[in-house]
């Protein structure tokens, strides 16, 4: 199964975007935290910038939406060429017909579930989404711990997609270092977003190769 480590440049210098993405060219894809302010109590940026990171970015883009009233705004971050748009299932109303507008216009479809969200109603609806995102923190903020209690979520989805035979990535997003990547890649995780275990402390190329080799070594 391989493993893909998408960082996020939510741990990234914003007033040098361009250089930070060059940065992590040796990853998968690169992750892009949209917050507004009203879903989760931080402020990033909006179609204009995530606009503009398409335009620059030696990768691809997962943009990670965490705002309200997705059902109008998803669309749009698709329409930029955004190759996933994961959004919350807390904040939207029809969560599959966003995803399938999204995949319409030609994104993969993503959901995601913030630590308290249960992921059963969602397993039925599996081959409607392209990605199921489990917050492993409370979204809104980078630099916290990884929460293990959020693993049984992930077991139960790698059953899930095993059973139904379906290709759904599964990624995890918080608190995602050298020393816990390996208890979600065991967990079924298959797609690992990390920001501060990239951006801080050494180079961000080797810190990508770690992370992607310790994935590697728990998944099974
Ligand atoms: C948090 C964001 C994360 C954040 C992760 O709400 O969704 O993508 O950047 O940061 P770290 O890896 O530092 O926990
Ligand atoms: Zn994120």
């Amino acid at each position: 199964m391989p493993v893909r480590i998408n960082p996020s440049i939510l741990a990234a210098d914003f007033v040098n975007l361009e250089h930070d993405l060059q940065r992590i060219s040796s990853a998968d894809l690169v992750h892009v935290d949209v917050m507004d302010n009203h879903f989760v109590p931080n402020l990033t940026f909006g179609p204009q910038m995530v606009g503009r990171i398409q335009d620059v970015s030696p990768i691809p883009l997962d943009v990670h939406l965490m705002i309200s009233d997705v059902d109008r705004w998803a669309p749009g971050y698709a329409e930029l060429g955004a190759y996933s748009v994961t959004f919350h299932v807390e904040a939207a109303t029809d969560p599959v017909a966003v995803a399938r507008r999204l995949r319409q216009i030609g994104a993969r479809a993503g959901i995601a579930v913030k630590p308290g969200t249960p992921i059963e109603p969602y397993l039925d609806l599996l081959p409607e989404f392209d990605q199921v995102l489990v917050m492993t923190v409370e979204p809104g903020f980078g630099g916290q711990s990884f929460m293990p209690e959020t693993m049984p979520k992930l077991t139960a989805l790698r059953d899930a997609v095993n059973r139904q035979g379906l290709d759904v990535w599964l990624q995890v997003d918080g608190g995602v270092s050298l020393d816990t990547i390996g208890i979600a890649a065991a967990a079924g995780a298959n797609t690992f977003v990390a920001g501060s275990s990239v951006y801080t402390g050494g180079d961000p190329t080797d810190n990508i190769a770690a992370l992607r080799a310790e994935a590697a070594r728990h998944t099974h």
